[in-house]
């Protein structure tokens, strides 16, 4: 190799490059990252555990961290209050053409965003990364999405100068030594790079969450399967290996795939958790299920059954991302790319996911929760009485009092925790298996107050597309911007599409069209419908258990529940509410269809359709004519 890896690059720059990396392509990006940045040190993470303590330490030495006295090996980071949500606002699809990113995504010419970004504008604006890395080192981050040498795993490497970054990478994902092994000499990756774009000044004294508050970017070159992101050192923004490469370059992955010279089917990138369901007969099933941010999927995939599921189990695959391709055998399976949970904190409490805090015991990274007194962590509902006084996320005195008088928050409502999946108590044995799990259903859900019933099946495979590409949701604060608002959110992947929408409906009805009788069965739930009294009627998270088996049942033929207009839906009988004071009146109230609901909703797949326009596949349309008649519309 011609490059002289650790001699000086810049002026006192040295890549560093340890002996046992020797993908030369690799090192001269990294050589040439680190001369735009002008980053003032390379570090390349080995993944071990020695480190990541190490770069925690340093972290909680420059007041980034709060080692937390009550939870072993846990800290706390608060960020900017610019900085608590993806940004999909800031969040571009660069592909060549503007149809290709389709109607649903922000879009920019890739030479325009490469200008601003990398090379500097004509007028002479200098490019965002340029001395962006000033004062601060670089991490080279290896990580492999999915078991390493899995043949449905992929390889990247994130560039960043945020050693938060580079310890939930760690938790995260599969992260060091061991992806670049996988690379060898000659492998692909997806180059990430990341800056949190706040450089230093000689002298000058860093502060404890480092962003640029006023200019975010979270940029996509599809067609070069390249990820830059700029300004945000949060979540999604900033974790590269998750929405950004997981879901919108392995999207465009999957479905190019489908269209190579091959003529293979292709895969399927989704926002889908995936759980193992194991009956008292010992017969196991795996469901995926897409439900939008912060609408529960977290929550599903560590259900522990209520009483009256005697003999029940629910396992975790994964919480949040799922990679699906047909087997050998025609059927699909599904893996989790990730290794850890970026999770939901506020509502996470030991009645409605004791597994979820089991996980949160040790070894865990909190983000924008409040601190108590004696060192632990708390967040609005993980207990009904809040501590008398806390610290909240943004550094303030918080008393309950103060929270009664102007609702102000001690955890911020997107406050999350890193934790790796190996600290769940549900962990499936599958979880980590380089093949992966076979798949026997899809659902989807939004969240939605009104209209949607507790749970409806799909009579066929374009039915179920139909339901998954028209599903509404309320907005949470998983996404900076206003809160629930209804907005169509197709699959769950409005946010996380990395093509068109019109191509990825119709890459979907392929896939069933070829999986054939194989295909898993389609289901569509809302946990979230509320009564009179502005409260949840359904009780949720383990009673959800009473739907997933009333699903299963329905796969097995055991029950036949009542066909309505747009699937088949469960008699109040075939549910199991052992234990639950359920209803009929209460039943009604989450399963109702009203007409002049159902037809303002209705207008509201029109809108989607005409938004998605001519690539659109003719099949929804049709379906959607077909629930008109059997309306009576
Ligand atoms: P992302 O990580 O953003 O993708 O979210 P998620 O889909 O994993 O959602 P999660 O399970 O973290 O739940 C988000 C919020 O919804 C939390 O406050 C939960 O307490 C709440 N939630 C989850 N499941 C249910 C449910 O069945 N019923 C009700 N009422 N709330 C739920
Ligand atoms: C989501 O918003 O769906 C998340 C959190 O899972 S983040 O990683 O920030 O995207
Ligand atoms: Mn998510």
């Amino acid at each position: 190799m011609e490059l002289p890896m650790n001699a000086p690059l810049m002026a006192g720059l040295r890549l560093n490059v340890p002996p046992y990396v020797k993908h030369a392509r690799l090192i001269a990006w990294v050589a040439e990252m680190a001369a735009l940045t002008e980053a003032q040190e390379v570090y390349w993470c080995d993944g071990s555990q020695a480190e990541y303590e190490r770069l925690c330490e340093e972290l909680v030495a420059k007041g980034s961290f709060k080692k937390l006295a009550k939870r072993p090996g846990s800290f706390l980071a608060c960020t900017d209050p610019s900085d608590v949500a993806r940004v999909e606002d800031r969040t571009f699809i660069c592909s060549e053409t503007q149809e290709a990113a389709g109607p649903t995504n922000n879009w920019m010419a890739p030479a325009e965003m490469r200008a601003l970004l990398q090379t500097g504008q004509k007028d002479g604006t200098p490019a965002l990364f340029k001395g962006c890395m000033k004062g601060r080192t670089m991490f080279v981050v290896p990580f492999s999405m999915g078991p390493l040498g899995s043949p449905i795993a992929h390889i990247g490497v994130e560039l960043t100068d945020s050693a938060y970054v580079a310890v939930n990478m760690k938790l995260m994902t599969r992260m060091g030594r061991g992806a670049l092994d996988v690379l060898g000499t000659e492998g692909e990756f997806v180059p990430c790079m990341h800056s949190v774009g706040a450089p230093l000044e000689a002298g000058q004294q860093d502060i404890a969450w480092p962003c640029n508050p006023t200019t975010k970017y979270i940029v996509h070159y599809p067609e070069t399967r390249e990820i830059w992101s700029y300004g945000s050192g949060y979540g999604g923004n900033a974790l590269l290996g998750k929405k950004c490469f997981a879901l919108r370059i392995a999207s465009t992955m999957g479905r190019e795939a489908a269209n190579g010279p091959s003529g293979g089917p292709g895969w399927l990138a989704e926002h889908m958790l995936i759980l193992g369901v194991t009956g008292p007969d010992g017969r196991k099933r795996h469901v995926a299920a897409a439900f939008p941010s912060a609408c529960g999927k977290t929550n599903f995939a560590m259900l522990i059954p209520p009483a009256g599921f005697e003999g029940w189990k629910v396992s975790t695959i994964g919480d949040d991302i799922a990679w699906i391709k047909p087997g050998a055998d025609g059927r699909l399976r599904a893996i989790n790319p990730e290794a850890g949970y970026f999770g939901v904190a506020p509502g996470t409490n030991t009645h409605t996911n004791p597994n979820c805090m089991a996980s949160l015991e040790r070894d865990v990274i909190f983000t924008n929760v409040a601190l108590t007194d004696d060192g632990d962590v708390w967040w609005e509902g993980m207990s009904d009485e809040a501590p008398a006084h806390l610290i909240d996320w943004q550094g303030q005195d918080w008393m309950p009092h103060d929270a009664k008088v102007s609702g102000r928050k001690a955890a911020h409502p997107n406050a999350r925790f890193t934790v790796a999946a190996t600290n769940n108590p549900a962990l499936d044995a599958d979880w980590d298996s380089p093949e992966g799990v076979v798949i026997d259903a899809f659902i989807f859900g939004g969240r939605r107050s009104t209209t949607v019933p507790l749970v409806t099946q799909a009579r066929s495979w374009t039915e179920g597309v139909y339901m998954a590409a028209t599903m509404g949701s309320e907005t949470t604060a998983a996404a900076f911007g206003q809160q629930g608002v209804v907005r169509r959110d197709p699959f769950a992947m409005l946010p996380f599409m990395g093509y068109h929408m019109g191509d990825y409906f119709g890459h979907w009805l392929k896939m069933g069209e070829r999986l054939g009788s194989k295909a898993p069965a389609i289901f569509c739930v809302n946990w979230f419908r509320k009564g009179a009294d502005g409260k949840f009627v359904w009780p949720g998270y383990g009673d959800n258990m009473r739907v997933l088996a009333w699903m299963l049942a329905r796969i097995d033929g055991q029950v036949e529940g009542h066909a309505n207009a747009f699937g088949v839906s469960p008699k109040y009988d075939e549910l199991n509410w052992t234990g639950l004071p359920f209803t009929h009146a209460h039943f009604e109230t989450v399963t109702h269809l009203g007409l002049d609901d159902w037809k303002a909703e209705l207008k509201l797949h029109e809108t989607l359709f005409e938004q998605i326009g001519a690539r659109l596949p003719a099949a929804l349309p049709e379906v959607k004519r077909a629930i008109e008649q059997r309306l009576g519309l």
